[in-house]
């Protein structure tokens, strides 16, 4: 039995999804009875529970062979830092409590280190808090995600693609399905280690121009990369309605990728390059994006 968090999210899907078709069984983490009924159609076994709720969790983990767990996203805190320690902490106890032998971890390029990452810090935070459990550990740390271009694809369509980069900086970039085959493949085969450290990018390096390219093909008109200073992350995530502590994290994190800190640490970390390309995936969001006629 795996037990898998955020099946109602882009990775967490996918982990469940690949494991269900090999025949595993399944224990999805959902926070909504509604949305595990689809999961229990397929043939998994649905716990209905938040993840920093310890008790919850830990008799959820218990007897199971590994975990996928990631870090939400908590677009309105207003101490996200703080709040993230908090909910680290008690997925860490859980996992000790319930002995789960292996947990893949769902963790960002930038992670290793400590500061100068932005809101990356919160899972270099407990890529560090779940070092000291007594699980095995596997850290995914995914690159950019690609469909972070799907929030702008609206404004591609009137030919201009806005970026927080610098439209030729060449970045490693991932689509959450192959975070998600990855991830699952990583909890059939076990850890052999303590910790082994995966890092996951797509097939080539994007800039955000060759986004650009992209979006231009599968949008069937001209689009180019229009860069906006960092000074302008916060007014815009803020008039998403993101905290501005959030912003602030954001504008950190874009800072980050731009200085160079927000990279693959290498090493003993094994590169592994996905299969969807920039092109492929947009396509995907803009399909879905489009009502069927
Ligand atoms: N965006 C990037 O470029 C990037 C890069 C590297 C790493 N990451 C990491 O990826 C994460 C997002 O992963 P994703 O895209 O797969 O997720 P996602 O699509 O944002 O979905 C989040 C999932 O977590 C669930 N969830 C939220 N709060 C929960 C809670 N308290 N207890 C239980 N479940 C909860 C949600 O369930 P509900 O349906 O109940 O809301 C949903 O299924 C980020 O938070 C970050 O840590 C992102």
């Amino acid at each position: 039995m795996f037990v898998i968090a955020g099946v109602s999210g882009n990775t967490g899907s996918v982990v469940a999804k690949s494991l269900l078709e090999k025949g595993e069984r399944v224990r999805v983490i959902v926070r909504d009875a509604k949305k595990g009924a689809i999961w229990k159609e397929r043939g998994a076994d649905v716990a209905v529970l938040a993840l920093d709720d310890e008790d919850a969790l830990t008799r959820a983990l218990e007897g199971a062979k590994g975990a996928y767990l990631l870090s939400p996203p908590s677009p309105g805190s207003s101490d996200l830092l703080k709040e993230k320690r908090a909910f680290v902490d008690a997925l860490a106890r859980a996992v000790d409590r319930s002995k789960i032998p292996h947990v893949v971890f769902l963790s960002s390029i930038g992670a290793q280190h400590d500061d100068g990452t932005g809101i990356i810090r919160t899972v270099a935070y407990a890529e560090r808090r779940l070092a000291q459990t007594s699980a095995k550990l596997t850290f995914v740390r995914a690159a950019y995600f690609l469909e972070n271009w799907g929030s702008v694809l609206g404004a591609a369509a009137q030919g201009k693609l806005p970026t927080f980069l610098p439209p030729d900086l060449t970045i490693p970039m991932v689509a959450t399905a192959d975070i998600g085959r990855v991830a699952a493949t990583a909890l059939l085969e076990g850890a052999s280690a303590k910790t082994q450290i995966l890092e996951l990018a797509g097939p080539r390096d994007y800039s955000s121009r060759d986004v650009a390219i992209a979006a231009a093909k599968v949008l069937g008109k001209p689009v180019e990369a229009d860069g906006a200073p960092l000074a302008a992350v916060v007014p815009a995530f803020t008039s998403f309605g993101i905290s501005a502590d959030v912003a602030e994290q954001f504008r950190a994190m874009y800072a980050g990728i731009i200085d160079g800190t927000v990279a693959f640490e290498g090493g003993s970390a094994r590169l592994v390059r996905g299969a969807v390309d920039a092109e492929s995936l947009l396509r995907g969001l803009s399909s879905a994006a489009t009502p069927a006629s």
